[in-house]
């Protein structure tokens, strides 16, 4: 068996030298004479893993003091309601940016609780770019901010973020988080589910300034009460310990790498080398406007829904799998998250260009 190179949204590929080190260590680790997943949750080893895991990931994101770092469960759907529940604590206004199938559920998720404003929306062309931001719409009073930074579904980016003042700033980060460097100091709330660029899918990171928790409406349950699991440390209940360990894998493999500097100068590299041969194709074309283009996922159609199956098809058979695009969008998406080697983007647009030339 070989491994191929995997262009899945998520859960997508993790680092190989991350499987290979928990695969040595998958039946006993360190002394403990136990799996990780056998852990008690409680016990000393694992407090060291799940510290550990913490640790490294605030000294790669570079995350303040000021704010917590918190491994929950419900993936980045329960955020979307989580959000709102504790952080709609005044006028239970948020304001919006609507960028696509994921800004989608955490509206329709936001407007039980309160009243979402959305200030721009980029729908009108099917979502393939950020909206410019006019400061003068956004208000004053708004509990908070809300954006998605990396849109998974349509493949775009915001490469600035807006300057929302004393209004706090809520990024989801599900299909960005450790991709490029950013400011945390400029959010109130960042949150991502582990399956792209963290780990196995079942841990969510949830970055959140202190002053913000503790709010949270009287209706919320307690699972979704970021107090709760901020006092108790991501242990209030049963943590996912495995994902919780992955993770701490995936952010040392991170920091040996050189850090997210280093990862974004990568990931600038293999996302030029799609872009570029998108750009000169005349069979090919990526379906998100030059500025906003994604580092993360890479949408493009040949407009030929039959050509786009074959091609697919024909990707698959030498191992490029996964390539199938989002519904909402058609023809194929690349996803090349930190995990995807060069060479596998290289083998991609390789074969791209084979692809073209045989189907004139
Ligand atoms: C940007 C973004 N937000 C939220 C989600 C939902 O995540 P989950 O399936 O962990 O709830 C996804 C899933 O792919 C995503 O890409």
């Amino acid at each position: 068996m070989s491994r191929v190179y995997n262009f899945a949204a998520g859960p997508a590929a993790l680092p190989e030298e991350v499987l290979k080190k928990a695969a040595g260590e998958l039946v006993e680790h360190g002394s403990s004479g136990m799996s990780v997943m056998e852990m008690s949750h409680r016990s000393a080893d694992y407090d060291a893993i799940i510290k550990g895991a913490e640790s490294v990931l605030r000294e790669i994101m570079n995350i303040p003091d000021t704010y917590e770092v918190l491994f929950v469960q419900g993936g980045a759907s329960s955020q979307f309601a989580m959000v709102p529940m504790n952080l709609f604590t005044k006028s239970k206004k948020t304001d919006l940016v609507h960028t696509g199938a994921w800004t989608k559920r955490a509206i329709s998720e936001a407007k039980k609780y309160g009243t979402v404003n959305i200030i721009a929306s980029s729908e009108d062309k099917n979502f393939n770019y950020i909206p410019e931001l006019d400061k003068k719409s956004f208000s004053a009073d708004a509990d908070y901010f809300y954006i998605c930074s990396n849109n998974t579904i349509e493949g775009t980016r915001y490469t600035t973020f807006p300057d929302t003042g004393s209004v706090p700033l809520v990024a989801d980060m599900s299909s960005n988080i450790l991709s490029e460097k950013v400011d945390v100091s400029r959010f109130g709330v960042i949150f991502a589910g582990a399956q792209k660029n963290i780990g196995p899918a079942g841990v969510t990171v949830v970055i959140i300034r202190k002053d913000l928790i503790g709010k949270a409406m009287e209706i919320t349950p307690t699972m979704f009460n970021y107090k709760i699991h901020a006092d108790e440390k991501s242990l209030y209940n049963t943590p996912p310990t495995y994902g919780i360990y992955i993770a701490k894998l995936v952010f040392e493999w991170i920091k040996e790498k050189g850090g997210v500097q280093a990862i974004e100068k990568l990931n600038k590299e293999k996302a030029a080398l799609l872009y570029e041969y998108l750009d000169e194709s005349k069979l090919f074309n990526g379906t998100v406007v030059k500025k906003d283009r994604s580092l993360m996922n890479v949408p493009f159609v040949t407009g030929n829904e039959e050509l786009d199956k074959k091609f697919i098809k024909e990707a698959k058979a030498i191992g490029l799998v996964e390539l199938k695009g989002h519904r909402s969008v058609g023809g194929m998406r690349a996803s090349i998250y930190n995990a995807m080697p060069i060479e596998g983007v290289k083998k991609l647009v390789d074969f791209m260009k084979k692809f073209e030339t045989e189907n004139k």
